[in-house]
């Protein structure tokens, strides 16, 4: 039987690790907020969105269209996907490889950032990648992305959502492009794209990134790293 999305997000059985989910928009500092806070409750990070832009990639590669539903979730139930955790640790970055590649900075470009958007908005490939995410993080984690205090770990021990304007989100991310080299886009085509992307990720049917009614929400706007790192901390910790 297909399970659908309403059914899966009924609560499942209680996880056996501790999950602190921080969901929220892009550009809003997930990816540093959740490593950090992972490095200090010794959690392995669940970079959601890393995967979603890893089907991006595999599709590309295999030639399956990004508005394909069920060729991409056929291959996104088999790709040979994997999270190298003590990466994280040692260099803050985490590796992420398909089956022989290393994908890390692949997975990073604007194409593919666009690809995600795309991939994800479609019913058929969010299922597919439903068990994944749950298995990976079941033993305790601090995972990233957005739906996972509404539907991927809607019994986490914490939700945040962690949000900032959308001018300070496309500055960050376009900082972050610059640093990685290459060919990068404008401030202001970051902020447009940006923008698409929001709509599209809100927009859609099916998990559209939204706060968790029982998720505490974190505004980074003004905050530095480890300004929000402590608030969450505080909250984990002080529970
Ligand atoms: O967080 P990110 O920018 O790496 O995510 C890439 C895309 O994947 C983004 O457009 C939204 C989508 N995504 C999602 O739909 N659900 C998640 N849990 C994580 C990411």
């Amino acid at each position: 039987m297909v399970r659908t999305m309403s059914e899966d997000a009924t609560p499942q059985p209680k996880h056996q690790g501790l999950i602190v989910v921080i969901d929220g928009p892009a550009g809003a500092g997930k990816s540093t907020v959740a490593r950090r806070v992972a490095g200090a409750l010794k959690l392995p990070v669940l970079d959601t969105g890393a995967i979603y832009r890893t089907v991006a990639l595999a599709g590309d590669r295999a030639g399956v269209g990004w508005g394909d539903g069920e060729g991409l979730a056929a291959l996104a139930a088999t790709m040979p996907l994997g999270f190298v955790a003590a990466t994280v640790a040692i260099s803050g970055r985490q590796e992420v490889w398909l089956g022989e590649e290393e994908v890390t900075d692949a997975i990073r470009t604007p194409h593919i950032s666009d690809g995600a958007s795309r991939v994800s908005s479609l019913p058929p490939v969010r299922e597919a990648l439903l068990g994944l995410q749950r298995k990976l993080g079941k033993s305790g984690c601090v995972g990233e992305g957005r739906d996972l205090g509404t539907v991927v770990f809607p019994d986490a021990d914490h939700k945040f959502f962690l949000t900032a304007s959308t001018p300070v989100r496309a500055q960050r991310r376009h900082r972050e492009l610059l640093a990685r080299g290459g060919d990068v886009p404008s401030e202001a085509q970051v902020l447009a794209a940006m923008q698409e992307r929001d709509a599209r990720d809100s927009g859609r049917e099916v998990a559209p990134l939204a706060r968790a009614e029982d998720a505490r929400e974190v505004d980074s706007t003004g905050a530095t790293i480890d300004e929000v790192v402590a608030q969450i901390l505080q909250h984990v910790d002080g529970s």
